[in-house]
This record gives C-alpha cells, sequence and structure tokens, in this order.
C-alpha cells in the first residue's frame, strides 16, 4: 500500500566530520553494513519496493553499493565470501532503486521536495538512514504502516528525549487517541528547553501524504534559515492530519559519535 520509500541522504554530516569529509554518512558502516543498507531493509520489511534516495555532491558510492559489481563477483563466485553478499544481494533483487540529487542544502524540508519527482502523487515513507532503528519482531516502518492502513494520513515516530535534549529535535504536543499514538495538536522544531511543548522527540521515520509536496512548496525557511519538514508537517496537523506514534524498538543516532558506537556495540553484541 506504501511502495516507495524515500531516503533523504543529501546533507553534509558534519558531526562525523573528516570521517564525511569524502564518503557519505549514510555509507559509515555499523559493524560490516553500512547505515543506508540497514534503512533499506526496513523498508523492504516494510512492504516497500521502491527506494528514492535524494543524494548531492560526494554520495556516488551510495548508487554503486545497490549496484553489481562485476568484477567483485566474478572474485568470490563460488566461494563462502559470496554469504557476505547474501543480504544485500536480496535487496538488489527485490526492490528498484532510483536518485535524484539535492544541489543548494536547503534542509531536510527542501531534501523531501527534491524527491517529489521520484514519488509522484503517492503516500510515501521516509528514513533518515542515520537514524538506526533495530527491533527483533516488527520494524519500525512496518509498525507505521500499519498504523497508516487505519488512518490514513500523515505519521511521525516519536520517543521521549531527556528534556535537557529537546533543542535537538522537533517536538510534538498532541491527544492520545489510542496507547503509543496521538493526534499531533502542535509541532516545533527545536524548541528552546525551557518553551518545548513536551519532551516527544520526532524521529527519522515518517509516512507522508502527497499533499505535503504543496505545502513545502510555500514553507518558507525556519530554525537554522532551512525549510523544515516540522512546518509542513504542522500545516497538515492544524487539519488533524498527522499522527505521532511511540514505536516499539530502539534508536541509534548514528549522525553522532555517542549513538554510532553505541549502535556498534549493540549490534556487534547481537552478532555474537
Ligand atoms: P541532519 O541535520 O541530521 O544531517 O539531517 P546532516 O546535516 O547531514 O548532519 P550534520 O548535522 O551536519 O552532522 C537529517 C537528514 O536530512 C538529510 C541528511 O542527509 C540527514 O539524513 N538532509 C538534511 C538532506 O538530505 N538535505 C539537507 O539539506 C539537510
Amino acid at each position: 500500500m506504501i511502495e516507495k520509500c524515500l531516503f533523504p541522504a543529501a546533507g553534509y554530516g558534519t558531526r562525523f566530520l573528516p570521517a564525511t569529509k569524502a564518503m557519505p554518512k549514510e555509507m559509515l558502516p555499523i559493524v560490516n553494513k553500512p547505515l543506508i543498507q540497514y534503512g533499506v531493509e526496513e523498508a523492504l520489511e516494510a512492504g516497500c519496493t521502491t527506494m528514492a534516495i535524494v543524494t548531492g555532491r560526494g554520495k556516488r558510492s551510495i548508487e554503486d553499493h545497490f549496484d553489481i559489481s562485476y568484477e567483485l563477483e566474478h572474485q568470490i563466485q563460488g566461494t563462502d565470501k559470496e554469504e557476505y553478499l547474501k543480504e544485500l544481494r536480496q535487496v538488489m533483487r527485490e526492490c528498484t532503486f532510483s536518485y535524484t540529487r539535492q544541489n543548494k542544502m536547503l534542509g531536510l524540508g527542501h531534501a523531501i521536495l527534491t524527491g517529489e519527482s521520484l514519488i509522484g502523487n503517492e503516500a510515501f515513507a521516509v528514513i533518515l538512514a542515520d537514524d538506526l532503528c533495530v527491533n527483533n519482531n516488527r520494524g519500525v516502518l512496518s509498525q507505521m504502516i500499519e498504523l497508516y492502513k487505519r488512518y490514513k494520513c500523515s505519521i511521525v515516530a516519536i520517543e521521549e528525549v531527556d528534556p535537557k535534549e529537546v533543542d535537538k529535535y522537533g517536538i510534538i504536543a498532541g491527544d492520545m487517541i489510542e496507547e503509543n499514538v496521538y493526534r499531533v495538536n502542535f509541532m516545533e522544531e527545536k524548541p528552546k528547553v525551557d518553551k518545548a511543548p513536551s519532551n516527544l522527540a520526532v524521529i527519522g521515520r515518517y509516512i507522508l501524504t502527497p499533499d505535503i509536496f504543496d505545502i513545502l512548496r510555500v514553507t518558507k525557511p525556519g530554525k537554522k534559515g532551512e525549510i523544515q519538514i516540522t512546518d509542513a508537517l504542522m500545516e497538515q496537523a492544524k487539519n488533524g492530519r498527522v499522527l505521532a506514534y511511540k514505536f516499539e524498538g530502539m534508536r541509534y543516532d548514528c549522525g553522532s559519535i555517542d549513538g554510532f558506537v553505541k549502535a556498534t556495540n549493540a549490534l556487534y553484541a547481537k552478532m555474537q
């Protein structure tokens, strides 16, 4: 039902310099798999088969990662090393990949609008690959799509954060309509710690209805001078068309060194 998943992946990843100077943040590996592949696997598990990736300068290795490397295939053919490519081969078999470039980094909202040509006029998922979500049963996107089937409106994934950290996130306020589900009536990007409407923070998983594109087209630059998806979602929320979902699972902010190290340790421990 939600067939396409958009991956805004054009950001500079400045919190991870110098690693991200010539290499996309989305290609940083957690153990032996790049962040973006975790995201694609989560989308596939949720039933999405078209991966729409918004890239930028210096991001070519993302395209190469989801393509066949004939020399390598030839080199490892018939050896036990083929096992290492099993999951990647599966996503390449089951999904199609399309790409577009954001040539000016004007913010997440602008990156999503740039993806319109790949999405068209249908509801779609968004994954920010630097937020790695792990759950033993159903993936976070899969949980959100279940909810979308019932409510047919935009949905943001949220988690409770330390009240001192609210100025790093989009923060929502809303009324609980069922366990773990809120109807959003207010949201604000990176509010001041003493002015935040709650400590319910939006993380990098969204389901968006396609009217978001028209809203984004007229959304003025907000915090940090960027076009913020939070501001566009607030327009939908005014009509009661945004839900916030407290998901099941763990989320690691792999765009920060702390989150990256925690994710690496947790996934390595799981492999043992
Ligand atoms: P972030 O702010 O976390 O990513 O944006 P960043 O800008 O790459 O990282 P830092 O803060 O400099 O370390 C959230 C997501 O939105 C994408 C990023 O790639 C990331 O996945 N994004 C952000 C874009 O695609 N384009 C933009 O203009 C801004």
